[in-house]
């Protein structure tokens, strides 16, 4: 670990006190001085200190954008194993794990980066990604799984992120059916999985998702503010970048080790609570035919569950869904 991060570890350890100039120059082996200049050369970055005589130093309010040495403080605050390669700007973080996956790198790692000029979404489409205070991630993993489970992976993750933006910051985040994180009905989050499979085992698998944090959206269009929001403006505050990065990359490495040890049992008990298509109207578009139900959750294999008014009820597994108007119930 290098210096800056072990000066920002021993600060955010005590969020809310002074930590004292003479015990941290002690704790790292360093002098007043040299810790004084670090600390100056940090705030450079963006870091907003407040320094008090005799009290010592404390983080007033971290950079709007990204610093390394500050995220992988917070990695190591919580717990986190995998290596998180940072960039201030890359094309895409899911092309740039496949590369790493190409050139052999250990797996589990994350690539994330502030901004992508080439991000990817589903079905080939662009995913918009400035340098807006929002994090584009991907993690990557080797799971050597049978292929049908890839179907549900992005569903448990997106379950976990749902479950843990709920109880850890009171953000009625929901999941809406196949990948995307909804927040008071808009899109927060866009989840993409990608594979690379062999005859009978998943050989690699790549989980990206974006997700809007600290994005100001009242510059939006009108149209766009319809449609998407960010966890900021409905929290109305900033929120901590840094630490929930860290806080994600934690819960998706250990969700990763409990989907490999789990069914698909959990994920359906779980899944009503979250699913914001569970008792709505939904136009599910296929082979250019729409289908009009109500859903119904999921099945094991992960397949969207739509009751037609005749009461035939269909599993689909991939296509465009939308929500209609009024219930049919
Ligand atoms: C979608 O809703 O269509 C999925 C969007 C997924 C976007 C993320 S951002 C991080 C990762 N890198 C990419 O190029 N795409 C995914």
């Amino acid at each position: 670990m290098d210096s800056d991060t072990r000066i920002l570890h021993a600060l955010i350890a005590q969020p809310e006190g002074y930590v004292n100039g003479q015990d941290l120059a002690e704790q790292l082996g360093m002098s007043r001085v040299g810790i004084w200049k670090r600390l100056q050369k940090l705030s450079e970055s963006g870091l907003q200190l407040t320094a008090v005589r005799n009290r010592g130093y404390r983080i007033t309010r971290e950079p709007e954008q990204p610093l390394q040495s500050l995220m992988n403080a917070w990695l190591y605050r919580e717990n986190v194993s995998m290596p998180v390669h940072w960039h201030a700007s890359i094309g895409s973080t899911n092309t740039e794990a496949q590369r790493l996956l190409a050139e052999g790198s250990e797996t589990p790692f994350a690539v994330a980066s502030a901004e992508q000029t080439q991000g990817r979404g589903r079905m080939g489409r662009r995913w918009h990604s400035p340098s807006d205070g929002n994090l584009y991630i991907s993690f990557a993993f080797q799971p050597s799984l049978p292929p049908k489970r890839m179907q549900t992976i992005t569903l448990f993750f997106g379950l976990r992120l749902c479950i843990f933006m709920n109880q850890r910051y009171g953000l009625p985040v929901q999941i809406k059916w196949p990948n995307d994180l909804l927040l008071n009905g808009k899109k927060v989050c866009g989840m993409l999985t990608e594979a690379r499979v062999d005859a009978d085992a998943i050989r690699d698998l790549i989980f990206g998702m974006g997700l809007n944090i600290n994005c100001e959206t009242s510059q939006w269009p009108e149209e766009v503010r319809r449609m998407a929001t960010s966890l900021r403006s409905v929290r109305g505050e900033r929120l901590p970048f840094h630490r929930l990065t860290a806080e994600l990359t934690g819960l998706i490495e250990e969700s990763y080790q409990h989907f490999l040890r789990s069914d698909t049992r959990q994920l359906l008990k779980e899944w009503p609570d979250y699913d914001c298509l569970h008792g709505r109207t939904l136009n599910f578009e296929r082979n250019q035919k729409t289908i009009t139900g109500v859903g119904e959750g999921i099945d094991t294999q992960g397949c969207l569950l739509i009751r037609e008014a005749s009461g035939k009820i269909h599993a689909l597994n991939a296509g465009e869904v939308s929500i209609g108007s009024g219930n049919l119930e």
